[in-house]
Protein backbone atom coordinates (compact mmCIF):
# COMPACT_ATOMS: atom_id res chain seq x y z
CA UNK A 1 0.00 0.00 0.00
CA UNK A 2 0.87 3.65 -1.00
CA UNK A 3 1.64 6.75 0.66
CA UNK A 4 0.62 9.47 -1.45
CA UNK A 5 1.43 13.00 -2.09
CA UNK A 6 -1.47 14.74 -3.00
CA UNK A 7 0.24 18.65 -3.46
CA UNK A 8 -1.21 20.29 -6.26
CA UNK A 9 1.24 23.18 -5.64
CA UNK A 10 4.11 21.68 -7.83
CA UNK A 11 6.06 20.52 -4.45
CA UNK A 12 4.69 16.99 -4.95
CA UNK A 13 8.12 15.92 -7.01
CA UNK A 14 10.58 17.07 -4.02
CA UNK A 15 7.97 15.71 -1.20
CA UNK A 16 8.13 12.55 -3.00
CA UNK A 17 12.20 12.25 -2.76
CA UNK A 18 12.88 13.19 0.75
CA UNK A 19 9.89 11.06 1.98
CA UNK A 20 11.32 8.18 0.09
CA UNK A 21 14.84 8.71 1.62
CA UNK A 22 13.32 8.89 5.34
CA UNK A 23 11.60 5.76 4.69
CA UNK A 24 12.47 3.15 2.69
CA UNK A 25 10.37 0.68 3.46
CA UNK A 26 7.51 2.18 2.32
CA UNK A 27 6.22 2.92 -1.38
CA UNK A 28 6.00 7.02 -1.98
CA UNK A 29 4.58 8.26 -4.81
CA UNK A 30 3.18 11.51 -6.40
CA UNK A 31 -0.78 10.52 -6.64
CA UNK A 32 -1.16 11.97 -9.94
CA UNK A 33 1.52 9.49 -11.34
CA UNK A 34 -0.65 6.41 -9.30
CA UNK A 35 -3.02 4.56 -11.99
CA UNK A 36 -4.89 3.12 -8.89
CA UNK A 37 -6.08 6.06 -6.21
CA UNK A 38 -7.53 3.07 -3.88
CA UNK A 39 -3.66 1.86 -3.36
CA UNK A 40 -3.49 4.81 -1.49
CA UNK A 41 -3.32 3.90 2.21
CA UNK A 42 -1.38 7.47 3.89
CA UNK A 43 -2.08 10.79 2.06
CA UNK A 44 0.35 13.71 2.63
CA UNK A 45 -2.02 16.89 1.55
CA UNK A 46 -1.54 20.89 1.89
CA UNK A 47 -4.72 22.33 2.64
CA UNK A 48 -7.50 20.30 0.32
CA UNK A 49 -11.05 20.37 0.09
CA UNK A 50 -12.79 16.76 0.94
CA UNK A 51 -13.78 16.69 -3.19
CA UNK A 52 -10.02 16.90 -3.88
CA UNK A 53 -9.65 13.42 -1.78
CA UNK A 54 -13.02 11.70 -3.20
CA UNK A 55 -10.96 9.17 -5.44
CA UNK A 56 -8.76 7.88 -2.24
CA UNK A 57 -11.51 5.39 -0.50
CA UNK A 58 -9.28 3.10 0.93
CA UNK A 59 -6.80 6.37 2.99
CA UNK A 60 -6.51 5.36 6.54
CA UNK A 61 -4.35 8.43 7.73
CA UNK A 62 -4.22 12.09 6.36
CA UNK A 63 -0.78 14.14 7.57
CA UNK A 64 -0.98 18.05 5.81
CA UNK A 65 2.13 19.61 5.30
CA UNK A 66 0.53 22.91 6.72
CA UNK A 67 0.67 23.77 10.22
CA UNK A 68 -3.05 25.29 9.53
CA UNK A 69 -5.20 23.37 6.92
CA UNK A 70 -8.25 24.91 7.88
CA UNK A 71 -10.41 24.59 4.58
CA UNK A 72 -9.36 20.71 5.07
CA UNK A 73 -10.04 20.33 8.53
CA UNK A 74 -13.28 22.71 8.44
CA UNK A 75 -14.68 20.13 5.59
CA UNK A 76 -17.23 18.40 6.76
CA UNK A 77 -16.89 15.68 3.98
CA UNK A 78 -13.28 14.94 4.24
CA UNK A 79 -12.70 11.63 4.78
CA UNK A 80 -13.54 10.21 8.19
CA UNK A 81 -9.76 8.78 9.24
CA UNK A 82 -7.48 10.48 11.42
CA UNK A 83 -5.77 13.36 10.07
CA UNK A 84 -3.03 15.04 11.67
CA UNK A 85 -1.54 18.72 10.96
CA UNK A 86 2.31 20.09 11.69
CA UNK A 87 2.80 21.06 15.17
CA UNK A 88 6.36 22.96 15.50
CA UNK A 89 9.99 21.43 14.76
CA UNK A 90 11.30 23.53 11.64
CA UNK A 91 8.19 25.41 10.40
CA UNK A 92 7.67 26.84 14.11
CA UNK A 93 11.41 27.84 14.18
CA UNK A 94 10.82 29.83 10.72
CA UNK A 95 7.50 31.24 11.77
CA UNK A 96 9.72 32.69 14.96
CA UNK A 97 12.24 34.39 12.66
CA UNK A 98 9.79 35.79 10.54
CA UNK A 99 8.02 37.31 13.81
CA UNK A 100 10.91 38.51 15.35
CA UNK A 101 12.52 40.03 12.13
CA UNK A 102 8.85 41.92 12.08
CA UNK A 103 9.05 42.91 15.67
CA UNK A 104 12.39 43.87 15.89
CA UNK A 105 11.90 46.34 13.03
CA UNK A 106 8.84 47.66 14.50
CA UNK A 107 11.07 48.13 17.96
CA UNK A 108 13.87 49.70 16.14
CA UNK A 109 11.46 51.54 13.74
CA UNK A 110 12.93 51.34 10.64
CA UNK A 111 9.92 52.01 8.97
CA UNK A 112 9.78 55.28 9.96
CA UNK A 113 13.65 55.73 9.23
CA UNK A 114 12.80 54.56 5.96
CA UNK A 115 10.08 57.09 5.37
CA UNK A 116 12.76 59.80 7.08
CA UNK A 117 15.55 58.76 4.41
CA UNK A 118 12.92 59.80 1.53
CA UNK A 119 12.61 62.97 3.18
CA UNK A 120 16.47 63.18 3.65
CA UNK A 121 15.35 64.21 7.28
CA UNK A 122 18.05 63.18 9.88
CA UNK A 123 15.93 62.89 13.00
CA UNK A 124 16.78 60.30 15.84
CA UNK A 125 13.70 58.57 17.03
CA UNK A 126 14.14 57.60 20.56
CA UNK A 127 15.45 54.53 21.48
CA UNK A 128 13.53 52.09 24.22
CA UNK A 129 15.18 48.89 24.90
CA UNK A 130 13.32 45.79 24.35
CA UNK A 131 12.25 45.53 28.44
CA UNK A 132 10.49 48.15 27.46
CA UNK A 133 8.11 47.30 24.77
CA UNK A 134 5.67 43.93 25.29
CA UNK A 135 4.59 41.96 22.49
CA UNK A 136 1.06 40.29 22.51
CA UNK A 137 0.58 37.21 20.58
CA UNK A 138 -2.83 36.62 19.65
CA UNK A 139 -3.29 32.76 19.36
CA UNK A 140 -0.81 30.12 21.25
CA UNK A 141 -0.49 27.12 19.49
CA UNK A 142 2.95 25.79 18.70
CA UNK A 143 4.47 28.71 15.95
CA UNK A 144 3.77 31.48 18.37
CA UNK A 145 5.02 29.42 21.25
CA UNK A 146 8.22 28.83 19.85
CA UNK A 147 8.00 33.18 18.56
CA UNK A 148 7.32 33.83 21.71
CA UNK A 149 10.43 32.43 23.67
CA UNK A 150 12.29 34.01 20.98
CA UNK A 151 11.53 37.10 21.40
CA UNK A 152 11.48 36.63 24.86
CA UNK A 153 14.69 35.80 24.87
CA UNK A 154 15.24 39.11 22.85
CA UNK A 155 14.25 40.91 26.00
CA UNK A 156 10.93 41.70 25.64
CA UNK A 157 7.81 41.55 27.54
CA UNK A 158 5.35 38.58 26.08
CA UNK A 159 1.83 37.72 26.27
CA UNK A 160 -0.78 35.89 24.73
CA UNK A 161 -4.56 35.60 24.28
CA UNK A 162 -5.74 32.17 23.84
CA UNK A 163 -8.95 30.20 25.18
CA UNK A 164 -7.07 27.95 27.43
CA UNK A 165 -4.21 29.30 29.95
CA UNK A 166 -1.94 26.46 29.18
CA UNK A 167 1.05 28.26 27.10
CA UNK A 168 4.37 27.29 28.87
CA UNK A 169 5.71 30.84 30.83
CA UNK A 170 3.54 33.01 28.15
CA UNK A 171 1.30 34.89 30.96
CA UNK A 172 -2.21 34.24 29.04
CA UNK A 173 -5.24 36.58 28.70
CA UNK A 174 -9.12 35.02 28.05
CA UNK A 175 -11.94 36.21 26.59
CA UNK A 176 -13.22 40.24 25.48
CA UNK A 177 -11.78 41.63 28.20
CA UNK A 178 -8.58 39.64 28.10
CA UNK A 179 -8.14 40.59 24.10
CA UNK A 180 -8.77 44.62 25.34
CA UNK A 181 -6.44 43.99 27.88
CA UNK A 182 -3.31 42.97 25.63
CA UNK A 183 -4.42 44.93 22.37
CA UNK A 184 -4.20 47.93 25.42
CA UNK A 185 -1.22 46.99 26.59
CA UNK A 186 0.71 45.53 23.25
CA UNK A 187 3.44 47.25 21.63
CA UNK A 188 3.35 45.11 18.36
CA UNK A 189 0.39 42.78 18.17
CA UNK A 190 1.25 39.50 16.40
CA UNK A 191 -1.67 37.03 14.93
CA UNK A 192 -1.77 33.46 15.20
CA UNK A 193 -4.56 32.76 15.37
CA UNK A 194 -6.28 29.88 13.31
CA UNK A 195 -9.11 30.77 11.16
CA UNK A 196 -12.30 30.17 12.71
CA UNK A 197 -15.92 31.75 12.41
CA UNK A 198 -14.99 33.32 15.68
CA UNK A 199 -11.67 34.86 14.53
CA UNK A 200 -12.70 35.99 11.02
CA UNK A 201 -12.99 39.76 11.36
CA UNK A 202 -11.39 39.87 14.70
CA UNK A 203 -9.10 42.57 13.79
CA UNK A 204 -11.53 45.58 13.11
CA UNK A 205 -11.81 49.46 13.49
CA UNK A 206 -13.14 47.84 17.32
CA UNK A 207 -9.69 46.34 17.87
CA UNK A 208 -7.49 48.80 16.50
CA UNK A 209 -9.33 51.57 18.10
CA UNK A 210 -7.98 49.79 21.01
CA UNK A 211 -4.60 49.43 20.28
CA UNK A 212 -1.90 51.86 22.24
CA UNK A 213 -1.29 55.04 19.47
CA UNK A 214 1.17 53.97 17.29
CA UNK A 215 1.38 50.57 18.06
CA UNK A 216 2.05 47.60 15.24
CA UNK A 217 0.61 44.66 13.76
CA UNK A 218 2.74 41.39 12.07
CA UNK A 219 -0.19 39.20 10.63
CA UNK A 220 0.48 35.80 9.72
CA UNK A 221 -2.54 33.84 10.93
CA UNK A 222 -5.19 34.01 7.77
CA UNK A 223 -6.37 37.05 5.30
CA UNK A 224 -9.82 36.96 6.55
CA UNK A 225 -8.76 37.48 10.55
CA UNK A 226 -8.26 41.04 9.74
CA UNK A 227 -10.97 43.83 8.20
CA UNK A 228 -8.69 45.60 5.68
CA UNK A 229 -10.60 48.96 5.24
CA UNK A 230 -10.62 49.24 8.65
CA UNK A 231 -6.57 48.44 8.56
CA UNK A 232 -5.89 51.14 6.40
CA UNK A 233 -8.00 53.61 8.02
CA UNK A 234 -6.11 52.89 10.99
CA UNK A 235 -2.73 53.23 9.10
CA UNK A 236 -3.60 56.40 7.59
CA UNK A 237 -4.46 58.19 11.05
CA UNK A 238 -1.55 57.06 12.74
CA UNK A 239 -3.56 55.01 15.21
CA UNK A 240 -1.68 51.82 13.96
CA UNK A 241 2.56 52.81 12.88
CA UNK A 242 3.18 50.04 10.26
CA UNK A 243 1.01 46.42 9.15
CA UNK A 244 3.55 43.35 8.59
CA UNK A 245 0.92 41.47 6.48
CA UNK A 246 1.94 37.58 5.38
CA UNK A 247 -1.90 36.12 4.51
CA UNK A 248 -4.33 37.40 2.84
CA UNK A 249 -8.29 36.79 1.71
CA UNK A 250 -7.32 36.53 -1.42
CA UNK A 251 -4.04 35.12 -2.74
CA UNK A 252 -1.79 35.74 -4.61
CA UNK A 253 -2.73 39.46 -3.67
CA UNK A 254 -4.36 40.91 -6.91
CA UNK A 255 -1.25 42.94 -8.40
CA UNK A 256 -4.20 46.34 -8.43
CA UNK A 257 -5.09 46.05 -4.34
CA UNK A 258 -3.56 49.53 -2.88
CA UNK A 259 -1.97 47.91 0.19
CA UNK A 260 0.48 47.02 -2.51
CA UNK A 261 1.64 50.60 -2.17
CA UNK A 262 0.65 51.70 0.91
CA UNK A 263 3.43 53.43 2.92
CA UNK A 264 3.07 51.90 5.68
CA UNK A 265 2.46 48.27 4.99
CA UNK A 266 5.36 45.71 4.43
CA UNK A 267 4.04 42.64 2.25
CA UNK A 268 5.34 38.98 2.15
CA UNK A 269 3.39 36.18 -0.30
CA UNK A 270 2.71 34.11 2.54
CA UNK A 271 6.15 32.77 3.39
CA UNK A 272 6.40 33.50 7.55
CA UNK A 273 6.71 29.65 7.66
CA UNK A 274 6.72 28.04 4.40
CA UNK A 275 6.02 23.92 4.28
CA UNK A 276 9.26 23.14 2.52
CA UNK A 277 10.00 19.32 2.27
CA UNK A 278 13.88 19.72 3.51
CA UNK A 279 12.44 21.60 6.39
CA UNK A 280 9.57 19.04 7.58
CA UNK A 281 10.23 15.85 6.06
CA UNK A 282 11.10 14.51 9.48
CA UNK A 283 8.36 15.78 11.42
CA UNK A 284 5.91 14.07 8.57
CA UNK A 285 7.75 10.80 8.12
CA UNK A 286 7.76 10.60 11.99
CA UNK A 287 3.95 10.55 12.65
CA UNK A 288 3.42 8.47 9.27
CA UNK A 289 5.90 6.00 11.34
CA UNK A 290 3.87 6.89 14.72
CA UNK A 291 0.79 6.15 12.44
CA UNK A 292 2.18 2.80 11.56
CA UNK A 293 3.13 1.72 14.49
CA UNK A 294 -0.24 2.32 16.46
CA UNK A 295 1.06 5.24 18.28
CA UNK A 296 -0.97 8.86 18.12
CA UNK A 297 0.00 11.18 15.54
CA UNK A 298 1.25 14.36 16.22
CA UNK A 299 -1.64 17.39 15.59
CA UNK A 300 -4.20 15.38 15.25
CA UNK A 301 -6.63 17.24 14.04
C1 LIG B 1 0.41 26.85 7.23
C2 LIG B 1 0.67 28.00 6.36
O1 LIG B 1 -0.67 26.75 7.81
O2 LIG B 1 1.65 27.98 5.57
O3 LIG B 1 1.31 26.01 7.37
O4 LIG B 1 -0.08 28.98 6.40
Amino acid sequence: MTIGVFLPDGSAKDWVSVLADRMPNEVVADVSHITDPTDVEILVVGNPTASELSAFTSVCFVQSTYAGPDRFSSDPDRPDVPAARITGGGLAVAMAEFVTTAVMSAHRQFPAYRDQQAERSWEALGQPIAADRTIGFLGIGPLAQASAAMVAGLGFRVMAWARSSRAGDVPVVSGIDGLSELLRRSDVVVNLLPLTPETTGLLDVGAFDQFQRGAALVHCGRGPQVHIPDLVAALDTGQLSHAWLDVFAIEPLPSGDPLWTHPAVTITPHVAASSSPDLLAADVADNINRFRNGKDPRGLI
